[in-house]
């Protein structure tokens, strides 16, 4: 079969959907780059806010004329937004043909096979955790040296506004041994860079247990470091910790082992004390920037992304002005800043939503205008110094460079010199900065 698959959401969906990718051409079926030439359909969902469960209903309501003109046109739902409304999109969408949940989603190729013998509605949300062991397969774009592992699914911490736990389950880590495999199979394929994913990849091997672990626990250290042990794989990132995880003993491991990138998301937020509470947040303002800080003794240089929610129910001017001072005081070089938006069954959805949408979009202007400003500053900063980047080919922007990232995740653009392939690492010396990328000049290239 030809299969189309459209991805909404985040990196974990982007994950899964590779996964699935993977897993139908092993099967023999044909991934296509558009609907028009499928004979499948799959739109892999997101949940987190309101706006992408409306983009994706929106897609696959467009997608009625196609199976028009061609009846035997498979349409599924995957992921967060199918597990959380199940049944119900048949309803909004008849000419939906199926509904895959977050648990099940390696159930796919089987389903399929079995849709396309005999026509029915098929809705499947059961939850299980099957689906962490059996979502390993990966699907490469031709030339890339990175790739995602995801190293634990769900989560069990029920921040007061997120839906996660709800369409992903409870909190789950994958064995040792099976990620350490994946690595080390994608080291062998010529992948140079992992990123480990999760919903609170910091909590990796606890067992669930939301209480932060002492000081000198911490298997997602042990995991770090025993992935850096590696061959070929020259820089490890991670995404989403969160803050409260990060004790004595991971900051150290992650300062010992030079593989992890100097470069760290940590999600905020909120600057508020009384907002983080609000949202059940587990530390205050205070208590995330002595993190930031021990972070910064150990690793002078690090640099920090973050999210950041603004209009949360009852967020007053005061609350965000703590927020955008702590954002200053931090220096993040990079954020992703989500207006606040209410999800049905989330404890915050029962409070009043009492932030005025132009408020919301008054405090995402500033935030995003403080944050320009800073990634201008922070760009500036590194002309004149030499960084090391992981080549990662053409420039999509400009046909005669080259382009790959600093281990702060910046992207710098340069001329290549001969012999250079994706995947080698080269010392860039950065000769001018843009608004978001650098522009710098190979000074010294290493083979793999
Ligand atoms: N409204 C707005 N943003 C949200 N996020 C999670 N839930 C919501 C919501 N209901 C944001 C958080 C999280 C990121 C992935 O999405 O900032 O870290
Ligand atoms: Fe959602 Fe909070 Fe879990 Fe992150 S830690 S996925 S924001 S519940």
């Amino acid at each position: 079969m030809r299969i189309y698959i459209k991805t909404y959401g985040c990196q974990m969906n982007e994950r899964d959907s590779e996964a699935l990718a993977g897993m139908l051409a092993a099967r023999g079926h044909q991934l296509v780059h558009s609907e028009e030439e499928a004979d499948v359909l799959l739109f892999n969902t997101c949940s987190v806010r309101e706006q992408a469960e409306r983009k994706a209903i929106g897609k696959v309501g467009f997608m009625k004329k196609l199976k028009q003109k061609n009846p035997d046109l498979l349409i599924g739902i995957l992921g967060c937004m199918a597990q959380r409304r199940g049944e119900e999109l048949f309803c909004e969408l008849p000419h939906l043909d199926f509904v895959l949940g977050t648990g099940r989603l390696h159930t796919l190729p089987d389903l399929l096979e079995k849709l396309a013998a005999e026509r029915k509605h098929v809705v499947d949300v059961t939850e299980s955790s099957a689906v962490l062991t059996a979502m390993g397969c990966h699907y490469p774009a031709p030339g890339s040296c990175a790739a995602q592992i995801a190293i634990t699914r769900g989560c069990n911490r029920f921040c007061a506004y997120c839906i996660v736990p709800y369409v992903r389950g409870r909190e789950i880590s994958r064995d040792r041994a099976d990620v350490i495999r994946e690595a080390r199979e994608l080291a062998d394929t010529g992948i140079r860079e992992i990123l480990l994913l999760g919903q609170n990849v910091a909590a990796y091997g606890l067992g669930g247990n939301i209480q932060p672990p002492p000081p000198d626990v911490s298997p997602f250290a042990d995991l770090l470091e025993e992935l850096a042990q590696i061959d070929g794989i020259q820089r490890i990132r991670f995404t989403s910790p969160y803050v409260s995880y990060f004790n004595d003993r991971l900051i150290q491991a992650i300062a010992a082992t030079p593989k992890v990138c100097r470069n760290i998301h940590l999600p905020l937020q909120s600057g508020s004390n009384r907002i983080l509470q609000a949202m059940n947040r587990q530390y205050t303002a205070e208590s995330y920037l002595e993190t930031v800080e021990k972070l910064q003794t150990a690793m002078p240089g690090i640099t920090f992304s973050t999210d950041i929610i603004v209009g949360f129910p009852g967020e007053e001017d005061s609350d965000f002005n703590a927020t955008r001072e702590l954002m200053e005081r931090v220096g993040f070089d990079n954020a992703f800043i989500f207006k606040y938006s209410p999800r049905p069954g989330t404890r915050a959805a029962t409070w009043e939503d009492r932030v005025p949408q132009s408020v919301k979009e008054e405090r995402n202007q500033l935030l995003l205008e403080d944050l320009a400003a800073r990634t201008r500053r922070h760009l500036r900063a590194l002309v004149g110094t030499k960084q090391s980047v992981l080549v990662e080919g053409v420039s999509k922007r400009m046909q005669e460079r080259w382009s790959g990232r600093t281990d702060g995740n910046r992207t710098v653009h340069f001329l290549p010199v001969d012999g250079l392939k994706a995947g080698d690492m080269a010392d860039v010396r950065i000769l001018r900065a843009g608004n978001v990328s650098l522009f710098g000049e190979i000074v010294r290239k290493e083979g793999k």
